[in-house]
């Protein structure tokens, strides 16, 4: 008999059984369908729904419900549907009558939605954590590399010259917005939604304040049918681990270019690299193209739910159990990624030599070149007409800028003297950008500092 059966002459399906449970999946809120289930038991008590003795009752039996679970020693039931389902089912088999009035002024449209904002509460700061963890690294290696010079690049082309340690935080602001898009998810979870009943609340004198008290929720739903229909906040989440991923994504694609022998910046720890079974010289990124790979599964996660929700009427509808899934894995994918990833890029090898090398050869100075003439006087577009022809001279004759003559230079501007020589190194080009959000090792400095702070922050949460 289901714990709906009363109105039912037939047994369902066994397929339709299968079909619709979701048991195989939701069990892994059995932490917090009980705590939700103490809090419920203690209100009806408190509130004289039932009495003290039951309250007893009903929590020592979840709580024990809870110890054999972690144990290993309950097998949920496929025919209780549900977590929520096999846990009532369960205490009612163990302490009886008592059993059959937790579910008192409940449904489980608002169980599952407190289940759910009780989980992402847990799991968002521990995102958070891990999220921070590899921002400290990024800070960390930033720190060690204020003064390495790597080429900058606009269109996979080399641009301008910058230090690593800008490029390294760069990431650090990526990464920072999503631990504020994760504040800003959390504070719409934070909301206490039992109580909504099915849809309409119920006629029972519950107390809704005292069950947010209870479980440590900031306030309670201001309207029913929202409570129970509401994804918003997975919907949020979602987009929130998109981004993660797809700045982890393009952090992953720097590093396997960066890895090539083409560009040969970086070398990955052999802990973090794998081999190919046919070609015994390979020494593969595997790691950084896994979690390129998977950012797409995360974003179809998200596109998946706001499908599932485009078109729903209120209030609840079978379809909103299609979050779980969703969630659960986008949550196990970003986790996943972050806690291989930080320590890959913490074992990496910077080749600095190679970079800098990189950031001198071809016309990296181009850009200086054309400024160190607007400092002289001349317009920039007209600056930027001569560099262009300095350029194309350079490339017909097979030279670099450090190649020319100050004949060659002057016979291009009379504005260019023998401080051009000085001005064209890698290292003034840097330390020339020292303005605020520049690459500058004075300037990045400065970023760092303002990164520490902001990360003592995130870690005193
Ligand atoms: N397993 C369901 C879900 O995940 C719980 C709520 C079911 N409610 C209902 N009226 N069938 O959404």
């Amino acid at each position: 008999m289901k714990l709906w059966g009363g109105r039912f002459t037939r047994t369902t399906d066994r397929l339709v059984e299968d079909f619709h449970s979701s048991i195989s999946f939701d069990q892994r809120l059995y932490r917090q369908d009980i705590a939700g289930s103490i809090a419920h038991a203690r209100m009806l008590a408190a509130v004289g729904l039932i009495t003290p003795a039951e309250g007893e009752a009903i929590i020592k039996g979840l709580e024990e419900i809870r110890t054999d679970i972690e144990a290993g020693r309950v097998t949920f039931d496929v025919g209780a549907e549900d977590i929520h389902m096999n846990i009532e089912k369960l205490l009612t088999e163990r302490i009886g009558e008592a059993g059959k009035k937790l579910h008192t002024a409940r449904s489980r449209n608002d169980q599952v939605a407190l289940d759910l904002r009780l989980y992402l509460k847990e799991e968002i700061p521990e995102v958070k954590r891990l999220l921070a963890g590899l921002q400290k690294v990024l800070v960390d290696l930033a720190a060690e590399h204020l003064h390495t010079i790597m080429p900058g690049y606009t269109h996979l082309q080399k641009a301008q010259p910058v230090t690593l340690a800008h490029h390294l935080l760069a990431y650090f602001e990526m990464f920072y917005r999503d631990q504020e898009r994760l504040d800003g998810c959390l504070a719409r979870v934070d909301v206490m939604p039992l109580g909504a009943g099915a849809l309409a609340g119920t006629t029972l004198p519950i107390d809704r304040e005292m069950v947010a008290r209870e479980l440590g929720f900031k306030e309670i739903s201001a309207n029913s049918l929202d409570a129970v229909a509401d994804r918003d906040f997975v919907v949020e989440f979602l987009a929130a681990a998109s981004l993660i991923m797809m700045h982890l994504s393009r952090l992953a694609e720097e590093i396997i270019l960066w890895s090539s022998e083409e560009f040969g910046f970086i070398e990955l720890d052999d802990a973090y690299s794998t081999g190919s079974s046919m070609m015994p010289q390979k020494k593969n990124p595997d790691v950084a193209e896994l979690v390129r790979g998977k950012t797409g599964r995360v974003y179809g996660h998200l596109m998946g739910m706001l499908a599932v929700l485009k078109g729903l009427p209120l209030a609840y509808n079978k379809d909103l159990q299609e979050d779980k899934e969703a969630l659960f894995d986008a949550l196990d994918t970003v986790k996943g990624c972050l806690m291989v990833f930080t320590p890959m890029l913490a074992t990496a090898r910077f080749r600095v030599e190679r970079m800098r090398e990189e950031a001198a050869r071809g016309f990296a100075a181009a850009t200086d070149v054309a400024e160190y003439l607007v400092r002289k006087g001349l317009p920039f577009r007209e600056a930027h007409a001569v560099v262009g022809s300095l350029v194309l001279h350079c490339l017909e004759q097979g030279k670099s800028f450090e190649d020319l003559t100050l004949a060659e230079w002057q016979s291009f501007s009379p504005y260019f003297s023998e401080d051009i020589f000085s001005r064209i190194k890698v290292e003034a080009c840097v330390q020339g950008r020292d303005l605020p959000g520049g690459p500058a090792p004075a300037a990045v400095a400065k970023a760092l500092e303002r990164a520490r702070k902001i990360l003592a922050g995130i870690y005193s949460i």
